[in-house]
């Protein structure tokens, strides 16, 4: 089994350092070599973490109120590069960041990459407790990682190649192809625009109504089987029990097992094309650091297979 990580020490899609470092913690905790070793992939890794630090542009103003646009843009438009030719390789791709705003990237460049290798219309699974999904013109903060689902439909546009107008048409993902799970902190501009493109959400009250099983049988016969399935997952949709070290927790959470539950049936469907696992931030809560590193090898190994017999 042919693997392409990639690991993007990158904090600029939002105020706090530290979440640049996750990568690194992750792979010190063990994750690759696991990956190699227990699960037998053959992993591609440049064996550096990119900080993307020959990108920062002199001048990066804010511009439609988003902070660090130029940064943001420069460095998901190099993940999109490096992930889009891992997948044309026919790789499952990895990419360990970093905050959120890293997954226009990685979106972007297996969306490409499943549109010209295989034919296909990309699938995307984003777990998390936020939607991501403000405009520039309906954020609050200003932060980029709370964006990115914005600019991967097409929702949100910018005709500057250096502020996300390197995004096209083949970069892009159909609202329809898109499934929320874990969502319980949904910002008031962000209702609207769930309701208005019909996405199909999960939220935490869902998953209580319901029970995760059943959840993951509506969500994986949402998308259909048989499609290339790219999985978002940010560490922030596990209870902050599980999950204290990162920039923006949210009480009400999954616990670790249903984290890894759905990790497991994904791996289950065997679409699997592309995962990331975002928002790590082992600087903050110094107590919970290790074990917010520690949640996040493991949604990875149930992500690609471990537990599959
Ligand atoms: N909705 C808030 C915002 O737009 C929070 C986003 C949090 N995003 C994240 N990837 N943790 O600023
Ligand atoms: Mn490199
Ligand atoms: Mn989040
Ligand atoms: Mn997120």
């Amino acid at each position: 089994n042919e693997l392409g990580v990639v690991a993007v020490g990158f904090s600029g899609g939002q105020p706090k350092p530290g979440v640049d470092a996750a990568p690194m913690a992750l792979i010190q905790a063990g994750l690759i070599q696991q990956l190699r070793e227990d699960l037998e992939y053959n992993v591609s890794y440049d064996g550096e973490v990119h900080n993307f630090s020959e990108m920062l542009p002199e001048d990066d103003p804010d511009y439609r109120g988003m902070k660090r646009p130029k940064f943001c843009s420069a460095v998901t438009r190099e993940v999109s590069e490096q992930v889009y030719k891992y997948s044309m390789q026919g790789k499952l791709v990895l990419t360990l960041g970093g905050d959120h705003s890293i997954a226009i990237g990685t979106i972007s460049g297996s969306a490409r990459a499943v549109r010209e290798r295989l034919g296909r219309e990309l699938a995307v699974i984003w777990v998390d407790a936020h939607a991501d999904i403000n405009t520039p013109e309906s954020s609050e903060s200003g932060n980029i990682h709370g964006m990115p689902v914005s600019f991967l439909t097409g929702l949100a546009k910018d005709e500057h190649e250096e502020t996300f107008g390197w995004l096209k048409e083949h970069h892009l993902l159909s609202p329809k192809k898109l499934v929320y799970i874990g969502l319980r902190d949904i910002d008031k501009g962000e209702k609207k625009i769930l309701r208005e493109l019909g996405i199909k959400v999960f939220t935490m009250h869902d998953i209580d109504r319901h029970g995760i099983g059943k959840v993951m049988d509506m969500a994986v016969g949402w998308i259909g089987s048989d499609t290339p399935i790219h999985l978002s997952f940010d560490v922030d949709a596990l209870d902050p029990l599980w999950a204290p070290s990162t920039g923006t927790p949210v009480r009400g959470g999954l616990t670790l097992r249903e984290g890894d539950f759905i990790c497991e049936c994904l791996a289950e469907t065997g679409s699997l094309v592309a995962v990331d696992l975002v928002e790590v931030n082992p600087s903050l809560e110094e107590h919970g650091a290790s074990e917010t590193v520690r949640t996040g090898v493991s949604l990875v190994r149930c992500a690609l297979g471990d537990t599959l017999l």
